[in-house]
């Protein structure tokens, strides 16, 4: 530990030294903590998809430290790939290209293709570079089991893993500031479609087109898959409504008048619930407390998590598209808890 908290150089070797053991190592990144293992050792990565209960043929990202040679581990580079890596990392963007032959099947879940990031959070920097001398790859997914919320701080790491024994280590880098997980840009098909944006994030699909000139296109059939952008992911237990703002405070009163408990999350002004969590009204603020804002009202013990709808589109689109999936499966439940009187 440094004096201010952060891990250290021995930290920081010790958690290299384990990684290139093939075991596993949570770790701080800007976006949400990932559980990393040696991209390279097939067995270590296999070690991840046994940890989070995760379907085999989900491709993990590659993290790469600042310097890392891309044509190390993708066959194919296109200009608009060094282009957005040079604007972007390090940083909250994940780019999807051909992948090396020698990749691990495991790593790129069957595909032709491999994700690849550059974090920007000085521990993982810090990793990525004491790792086999900066030259290895670490694959991370966020380090919750599947389907869960993913985790911002290092509690959160140790709530979803703690007791179980399958980490080796856990370095603890402080609140992860972005909060929801890097952008995904599809470069691995640009002749036939362009590209396209896998999962919104931090870095806006404008941004990326001010680098490169086109526009990502939505994912079409044959885009490739992610596990981030099935249509329940990222759910508490708590079922999880989205409401606007103007609707918020009739069924406040209508969820009270039936005995029911609301958790409320919420950016304007607004009366109390049975428990209430207000979050900064800008997209950067509001993502930055979503996830533990979601884990906080999860443990309050309440029948429903009512979550404010922020605003639609532009620099919302990375919130609002965690938000769907996180009340996915959820709609109707509000007019269940009004009819069905608490019990
Ligand atoms: O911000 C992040 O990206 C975090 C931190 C730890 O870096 N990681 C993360 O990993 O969110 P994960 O596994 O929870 O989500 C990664 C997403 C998944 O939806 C996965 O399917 C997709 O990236 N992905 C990875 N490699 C891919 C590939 N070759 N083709 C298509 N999708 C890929
Ligand atoms: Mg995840």
């Amino acid at each position: 530990m440094t004096p201010d908290g952060a891990p250290g150089l021995a930290a920081i070797a010790e958690a290299a030294r384990l990684l290139a053991q093939g075991q596993l190592v949570a770790f701080p990144t800007e976006t949400v903590y990932g559980l990393g293992a040696d991209a390279e050792n097939p067995a270590a990565v296999a070690r991840i998809y046994a940890a989070k209960g995760r379907p085999q043929d989900h491709p993990v990202i590659v993290h790469l430290a600042p310097d890392a040679d891309l044509a190390y581990w993708a066959s194919e580079i296109p200009a608009e790939a060094r282009q957005l890596a040079a604007a972007f990392w390090p940083g909250p963007l994940t780019m999807i290209l051909k992948r090396a032959l020698h990749i691990p099947d495991a790593v790129s879940g069957g595909q032709d293709t491999v994700g690849l990031r550059c974090p920007s959070h000085p521990v993982a920097i810090a990793l990525l570079q004491a790792f086999k001398g900066g030259k290895g790859g670490v694959a991370a997914p966020s380090a919750n089991k599947f389907g869960n919320v993913s985790p911002t701080t290092a509690a959160h790491v140790r709530d979803e893993f703690g007791a179980d024994g399958t980490l080796a280590l856990v370095l603890d880098g402080g609140q992860s500031q972005v909060g929801i997980e890097s952008t995904i840009v599809d470069l691995s098909r640009l002749d036939s479609h362009g590209p396209v944006l896998l999962r919104p994030g931090h870095i806006s699909a404008e941004a990326i087109a001010a680098v490169i000139d086109r526009l990502p296109a939505a994912p079409d059939a044959a885009a490739p898959r992610a596990s981030g952008t099935l249509a329940s992911h990222y759910a508490p237990h708590t079922p999880v409504a989205m409401q606007p703002t103007a609707v918020l405070a009739a069924t406040l009163a209508q969820m009270a008048a039936a005995g029911r408990k609301v958790a409320l999350i919420h950016y304007s002004d607004l009366p109390g619930a049975h428990a209430t969590l207000r979050l900064p009204a800008s997209p950067e603020g509001f993502a930055h407390a979503l996830y533990a804002a979601l884990r906080a009202m999860d443990g309050s013990a309440a029948d429903l998590i009512l979550v404010e709808a922020p605003p639609q589109g532009g620099p919302w689109r990375g919130v609002n598209d965690r938000l769907r999936r996180a009340a996915h499966g959820s709609v109707g439940i509000v007019h269940g808890l009004l009819n069905k009187h608490a019990g």
